[in-house]
């Protein structure tokens, strides 16, 4: 009977036998071969003897023997035996090869996902020990290595982590398996396996939107936010071209749907959360040529599941080219958020700044260059672009030249800062121009006449229009730096900037008043401002006012200060400590957290975090290009707080119109004094330091 087989034939024929069979000493004797599996050697005994219980033995006489094609559901794990395996993926080949000691086919059990790759015997013989699906969740799953790696040609392509091991991370759709690295094409294939519904469009706006939830699967959302942070779209699209144009005579023809509509579905969500920048690439028009095609030409495709259908009846619309039909179609299911291109930025209602700058860039779109522009001047002034320098002159007199390849020089420059084309040898005689020195007299009795809810309102209209035209990439071109993009991040400019405006609105006007009486009136109606715009969830103007009152200019005034009611006083005071930015801004993020959508954040604070996370992580984790997937995941997580801000529509009680027009007018009219040089020396005239 067995003890007269040899030792290795003796294990064979108790893992054949069937589980129930096994005799305790059976159970024994598979336990001690498993103590020496490499691949299980992470395991502790108890899940070890709980193991020998129902492993079972599966061996392949012949060579090339497939044991399982790449789209197949998963049903069980394997560890090698002996022998070895190839892996194989479509489009790529063999990718690895696995030996005696390994294992494989957990991938799909985890994220409960089909097959990411074949798996064909390499040898004559190969044996191996395969545990089925219900037995690996209840056993393995919680206790599998916390760090899944996946080679391909000797290097790590996607390194997965578990996120917890809580009950709630082990449901279907949320995957405990994150990606904290990655080669840019296999996290994308690794998403499109994961991630995407092949017979659904699966959006989860409660995802999308909420943005602190660590809970949830945010791998999808996370790649479409910061792809071009490591995969320039041109690239993303050739992927995903690759991906979609999937034929294989030995697959099924379920496979290629499948594929096909992951491929699609994708293009949905990244349209859905991504919106315009999408078609700003010609090669997206044509992919998307491509996609508009299928029904026509792939009967394959007829019976595709939703998302193709989806989108297919969006081309109702008749339109000149599939392309454009496409564009209609996806465009309805997009937000209408503004565009970063400069057509539509000169659509925007809004404020007289822009319109000024039209008047200097007339004809020249907002993300020309530098260069660009010099050339343009040269031509008006009949002189060789070469002898030109272009510079902004801040009102304060500092110069600063502009390099050719600067773009979005309009947007960028500071309050009264002016461009100004020179001859190069020219440029020291260049001297500020009057008007930059900003107004002479305050406009206490106008603001006076206006209610403050009534300038609150107006203020944060705006507010919302410029916060609303942020594109979540600006943060990111805002810390990577435009230029690699060639995009410009004009809006987000545009924000800083009135941000930047209000806080000197409020330093000048009190700086101009030249009573007491005026300078304490200003103050009431500045801090009573301030709070309206609290209440309005308008942080960001809330900041700049406090701000405003906090600059040395206001704050020495203490004679004004001492007439000021107790009761406005100390409201100063609560202000002052909510923009305290000790800790990181705690005061700050312990109020905003308590508050639900619409909101108007601190913008500044947001860039900072973003700063913080870009500087202070590497992205690429080797030289072979292993993307630093948990950086992309921090980033995401700030530029998803700008979604979250505006996720519901401001809806404020419109104040009851006592002077509408004069109080819109001079609300997008601010004129400022921005030179602190200037405001302290008036403010030193007001009020002289007392000897
Ligand atoms: P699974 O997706 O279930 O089936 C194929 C298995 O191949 C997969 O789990 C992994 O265990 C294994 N594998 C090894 N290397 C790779 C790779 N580079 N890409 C995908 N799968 C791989």
């Amino acid at each position: 009977t067995l003890t007269q087989l040899a030792p290795d034939a003796v294990l064979k024929a108790i893992l054949r036998k069937p589980t129930h069979d096994r005799s305790p000493d059976d159970l024994e004797i598979i336990y001690e071969e498993l103590v020496h599996i490499r691949a299980l050697s992470h395991l502790s005994t108890t899940v070890k003897r709980e193991l020998a219980n129902i492993i079972v033995f599966e061996s392949h006489p012949r060579a090339e023997t497939v044991l399982f094609n790449q789209g197949d559901e998963g049903v069980s794990w394997y560890v090698i035996l002996k022998g070895s395996v190839n892996v194989v993926i479509h489009g790529k080949g063999v990718v690895t090869t696995l030996q005696d000691g390994d294992d494989f086919g957990q991938l799909a059990l985890i994220n409960n996902a089909p097959r990411a790759a074949t798996i064909i015997t390499r040898e004559d013989g190969c044996q191996f020990l395969r545990v089925d699906k219900d037995d690996f969740n209840r056993i393995l799953r919680d206790v599998e290595a916390n760090t899944v790696r996946l080679k391909e040609h000797g290097r790590d392509v996607l390194v997965l982590e578990k996120v917890s091991a809580n009950p709630s991370a082990a449901h279907r759709h949320s995957a405990s398996y994150t990606v904290m690295a990655g080669m840019p094409q296999k996290m994308l294939e690794h998403l499109l396996e994961t991630r995407l519904d092949a017979r659904h469009l699966s959006v989860r706006d409660e995802d999308i939107i909420r943005p602190y939830s660590s809970a949830t699967d945010m791998f999808l959302d996370d790649f479409l936010l910061t792809h071009i942070m490591f995969m320039p779209t041109h690239q993303l699209i050739t992927e995903l071209m690759r991906n979609y144009r999937i034929e294989s005579p030995t697959q099924d023809k379920e496979f290629v749907v499948a594929s096909k509509s992951r491929v699609v579905n994708f293009v949905y969500q990244w349209v859905t959360s991504i919106r315009d920048p999408v078609f700003d690439e010609t090669i997206t028009h044509s992919f998307f040529e491509v996609l508009s095609l299928i029904k026509a030409n792939n009967s394959a495709i007829h019976s595709a599941p939703t998302p193709l259908l989806y989108l297919s009846h969006s081309f109702a619309f008749a339109s000149s080219s599939p392309w454009q039909r496409l564009k209609l179609g996806l465009l309805i299911i997009m937000y209408s958020r503004l565009s970063l291109d400069s057509t539509r930025l000169a659509h925007v209602p809004l404020l007289s700044i822009l319109a000024a700058l039209r008047e200097y860039f007339r004809g020249i779109p907002v993300n020309a260059t530098a260069e660009t522009i010099k050339l343009n001047a040269a031509d008006k002034l009949g002189l060789r672009h070469e002898e030109l320098v272009l510079a902004e002159i801040k009102s304060n007199g500092e110069k600063s030249v502009i390099a050719d390849t600067e773009v979005s020089i309009a947007t960028c420059l500071s309050i009264n800062g002016r461009i100004f084309v020179s001859p190069k040898d020219h440029l020291d005689a260049m001297t500020v121009l009057p008007d930059q020195e900003g107004p002479s007299d305050g406009t206490c009795n106008e603001l006076e006449m206006f209610s403050t809810r009534e300038l609150a309102y107006y203020i944060t209209l705006i507010d919302w229009d410029l916060f609303c035209s942020v594109h979540e990439y600006e943060l990111l071109y805002h810390v990577a730096g435009a230029q690699p993009f060639r995009k410009i991040k004009s809006n987000l400019d545009l924000f800083l900037r009135r941000f930047n405006e209000i806080q000197y609105w409020v330093v000048t006007e009190i700086c101009l008043a030249n009573t007491l009486g005026k300078r304490v009136q200003l103050l009431r109606k500045f801090i009573k401002l301030a709070a309206y715009c609290k209440e309005f969830q308008n942080l960001n103007a809330f900041f700049a006012l406090v701000m405003g009152l906090s600059n040395v200019a206001v704050s020495r005034l203490t004679q004004t200060w001492e007439r000021l009611p107790s009761k406005l006083r100390k409201m100063f005071t609560e202000f002052d400590g909510l923009i305290e930015p000790s800790r990181n801004h705690r005061a700050y993020r312990i109020a905003v957290g308590k508050l639900q959508p619409p909101i108007l954040p601190f913008m500044p604070l947001l860039l900072k975090d973003m700063t913080f996370t870009h500087e202070g992580n590497r992205t690429l984790l080797d030289s072979a290009g292993l993307i630093n997937f948990e950086k992309m995941h921090m980033l995401a997580q700030t530029m998803r707080t700008l979604r979250y801000c505006r996720s519901r529509q401001l809806l404020l009680q419109p104040p009851t119109p006592r002077s509408e027009q004069e109080v819109r007018n001079y609300i997008r009219n601010l004129r400022v004094i921005d030179n602190q040089r200037i405001l302290t020396g008036l403010s030193q005239r007001l009020e002289p330091k007392r000897a």
